[in-house]
């Protein structure tokens, strides 16, 4: 992605650390943050330093090559372990994340004890990983671009872009590739209570590419279905079931309802790491519930009543019913049978 005129990506490693953009601070202020521990790596995911499906996915595979570079020979296979765990524990939704974890973890405990070998494969593994991922986003997003028209007003939720990736994005790969290819689009970014992902980081992607777009408050998406200016709700997902249902972003099911009374289709688009061939439906994912102080709080101020309990699910489900397709690197599927044919 191009931040400023310079090509970034979410994550890289970079001398045996693992360097990040910082996304909390964005769009107000751009830095990079650096790791060399899995207990640093697992901090930010817990703190959304990184956020976004592939990418915490990449994030986590790094945080096991940077356990597997700091452990001691004889502590090897505990060390690693531990740090499985620990990254695992960070947020529960995205599959992603033990996607990443697991496929590193698994290739590099092959080597032991030939740790010098090890802890290369590791590091190898892990850069693999990220790779392969930031392509599928690449591809996902030529292949959505087909579904885009000239003239296009399109709904996006959250930030399923560059940032929530390695790089590229899922919804937004596809924006970016019709954007590319000379389309007219407008988005219509939804600001995505209470971290705001789409109205400080969707927003800030879409103005570093020159792609016209605006910011409307969660509620007010109903209002532009029924004016009949939305053709297209391309979203990311979190984790994509068996049967076609999708955890993504919280408010995502609501637009889904919105685009099935409007009859405007509703598209999904997603890297092969988020499907869960071993999760038969929605009802199978498990939904991370965070701080009651996301939603009462922005940057230390006061947003709400401070003595009420707040209720601050991170994500829903989107039953496969009300989703015209998944948009992946292979092709557009039905939801039903997306997970069979990626
Ligand atoms: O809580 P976040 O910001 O990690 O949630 C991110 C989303 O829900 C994205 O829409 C999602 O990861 C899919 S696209 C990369």
């Amino acid at each position: 992605m191009q931040i400023n005129g310079t090509e970034y990506r979410s994550v890289w490693f970079e001398q045996g650390r693992l360097k990040m953009i910082d996304q909390n601070l964005l769009p107000f202020e751009f830095g990079i943050k650096e790791f060399s521990s899995y207990m640093e790596v697992a901090a930010a995911i817990r703190e959304m330093t990184v956020r976004g499906a592939p990418a915490i996915g990449a994030a986590g595979a790094y945080g096991i090559a940077l356990a597997a570079l700091c452990s001691p020979d004889e502590k090897f296979r505990t060390y690693l372990r531990n740090a499985r765990e620990e990254l695992l524990s960070t947020r529960p939704t995205a599959i992603d994340l033990s996607n990443g974890v697991n496929y590193v973890y698994e290739s590099t405990i092959k080597f032991i004890p030939d740790f010098p070998h090890a802890r290369q494969v590791a590091v190898l593994a892990a850069q693999e990983y990220a790779h392969k991922s930031e392509m599928d986003c690449l591809e996902l997003g030529i292949v959505g671009s087909a579904l885009i028209q000239d003239g296009f007003r399109i709904l996006t939720h959250c930030n399923a872009g560059a940032l929530a990736t390695v790089d590229h994005g899922t919804a937004l790969s596809v924006i970016r590739q019709a954007h590319k290819q000379g389309k007219n689009i407008f988005v219509y970014v939804d600001e995505t209570r209470p971290r705001f992902q789409g109205a400080r980081l969707t927003a800030f992607e879409l103005q570093q590419e020159g792609i016209p777009h605006a910011i409307i408050t969660d509620s007010a998406a109903g209002f532009y279905f029924w004016k009949k200016e939305i053709d297209i709700v391309i979203t990311g997902a979190d984790r994509i079931c068996l049967n076609g249902d999708i955890a993504n972003k919280i408010g995502t099911y609501e637009k889904a309802v919105l685009a099935q009374v409007h009859k405007v289709p509703f598209y999904v688009a997603a890297p092969k790491s988020t499907f869960d061939l071993t999760c038969a439906k929605g009802e199978d994912i498990p939904i991370e519930i965070r701080d009651e102080d996301e939603i009462k709080r922005f940057n230390g101020n006061w947003l709400a009543n401070p003595s009420s309990a707040a209720l601050n699910p991170a994500f829903d489900i989107t039953p496969e019913s009300l989703i015209t397709g998944i948009i992946t690197s292979s092709g557009i599927f039905a939801a039903k049978e997306a997970a069979q044919r990626v």
